[in-house]
């Protein structure tokens, strides 16, 4: 029995979507095309693709994606990667396959992450000494309450919040296409010692919203006088068989008051088709910045009631776990900035989606 672990070259991308397709069934978006799977893994290079295949006897066994980042920690920057896409072939689970290629990627970085584990990796992970930091905090708000309560199972009452009003006239904020090299200037502001996560460039920013090849993101700046203060990026999406659409925030890096503008803005914008908002993030400032917003704690009944994922609606999944290998990293004491956009955690599943979506706009995860 053969068996090695590589990078797959990009000459074999036929194989590997072979291999989604056999794992994840054919209409899968990594079996059924080409564009999402060279978009997700041919960032750094043309010739091999970051995902780590396994080898078993001249046939792909399993593999591991990942997504190169810069990561902000302790005031520096270092070399890290998200991992996804873990999977190996059901005939040859528990053979250590899995463990092998997750050793592969993360001696080639600094620190790696993971979002979105299910039960069973996290006990793999934990076991290879992996630390759990948490589940993401969630956020909701009601922008439709009677339309927002038919997407519980049980109807719960919204709280009764109100946005504390905040004066934001000094802030302007506007739509954009793309983000400028100040996204960077303003990460790097925003990345005092204790903010810890993906560094938020304009380049990865564009990659990941701009360019992204089905997701159409709604990208804002916000600008207190003439310096950029804040970023935001939210998507809707349509619920799976129902007449609903929903709006989803990704980003919010934001310096002083730029927060609540941003907040307000997208609230705005999204209220003529979106009947609630959620926001998935660890970032600690964000509970109060989103309270006084109007958002609901997701430990809220109203807001526990909504799911989290809408194709179609899967009430047993239920939060996103977040897990790091800090071997080499050391445990710091740190404000991870860590978001539902991270990762592959806002992705199409179907690669059907991505035809239909650059005709009405409205997305699908
Ligand atoms: C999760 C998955 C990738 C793991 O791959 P696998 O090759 O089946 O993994 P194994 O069960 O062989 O590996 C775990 C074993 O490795 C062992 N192991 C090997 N190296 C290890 C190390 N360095 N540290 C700790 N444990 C190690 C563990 O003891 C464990 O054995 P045990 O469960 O029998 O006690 C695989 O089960 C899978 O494809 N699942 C479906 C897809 C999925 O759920 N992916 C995760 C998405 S979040």
């Amino acid at each position: 029995m053969s068996i090695s672990v590589s990078d797959c070259p990009s000459t074999l991308i036929p194989e590997l979507r072979a291999f989604f397709s056999r794992v994840y069934g054919p209409s899968h978006v990594l079996s059924d095309g080409e564009t999402f799977l060279r978009w997700q893994f041919g960032r750094c290079s043309s010739d091999v693709c970051t995902v780590k295949v396994v080898w078993l006897n001249n046939r792909i066994a399993g593999c591991l994606g990942y997504v190169p980042v810069d990561v902000a920690l302790s005031g520096g920057i270092i070399r890290g990667a998200w991992v996804i896409n873990w999977i190996v072939d059901q005939d040859v689970r528990r053979l250590g396959l899995g463990p092998m290629l997750m050793r592969d990627v993360t001696r080639e970085f600094e620190l790696t992450l993971n979002l979105g584990p299910n039960a069973e990796a996290r006990d793999v992970l934990r076991r290879m000494r992996w630390t759990t930091v948490g589940e993401l905090p969630r956020y909701v708000i009601a922008l439709d309450a009677e339309a927002a309560t038919l997407l519980m199972e049980e109807p719960q009452r919204w709280p009764l919040t109100a946005a504390v009003p905040v004066s934001t006239t000094a802030v302007r904020v506007r739509r954009v296409g793309r983000f400028s090299a100040s996204a960077t200037e303003l990460w790097n502001r925003f990345q005092n010692r204790r903010v810890a996560g993906a560094r938020r460039s304009c380049e990865f920013l564009n990659w990941r919203y701009a360019d992204h090849p089905s997701f159409e993101y709604r990208l804002f700046e916000a600008y207190y006088g003439d310096e950029l203060g804040g970023i935001a990026v939210y998507r809707l999406e349509r619920v799976q068989s129902r007449e609903i659409t929903i709006g989803r925030i990704l980003e919010l890096v934001s310096i002083d008051e730029c927060g609540q503008g941003l907040l307000h803005a997208v609230i705005e914008d999204s209220r003529p088709e979106a009947v609630l908002l959620d926001f998935f993030s660890a970032f600690p400032a964000h509970r109060v910045l989103l309270r006084d917003a109007g958002f609901a704690a997701g430990d809220h009944p109203a807001a526990a009631s909504i799911p989290i994922v809408f194709q179609p609606i899967d009430r047993q999944r239920n939060g996103i776990w977040f897990l790091a290998e800090l071997s080499r990293a050391g445990t710091p004491d740190v404000d991870w900035y860590v978001t539902k956009g991270d990762a592959d955690q806002d992705r199409p599943t179907r690669s059907q989606t991505i035809a239909s979506e650059v005709c009405d706009s409205i997305t699908s995860a």
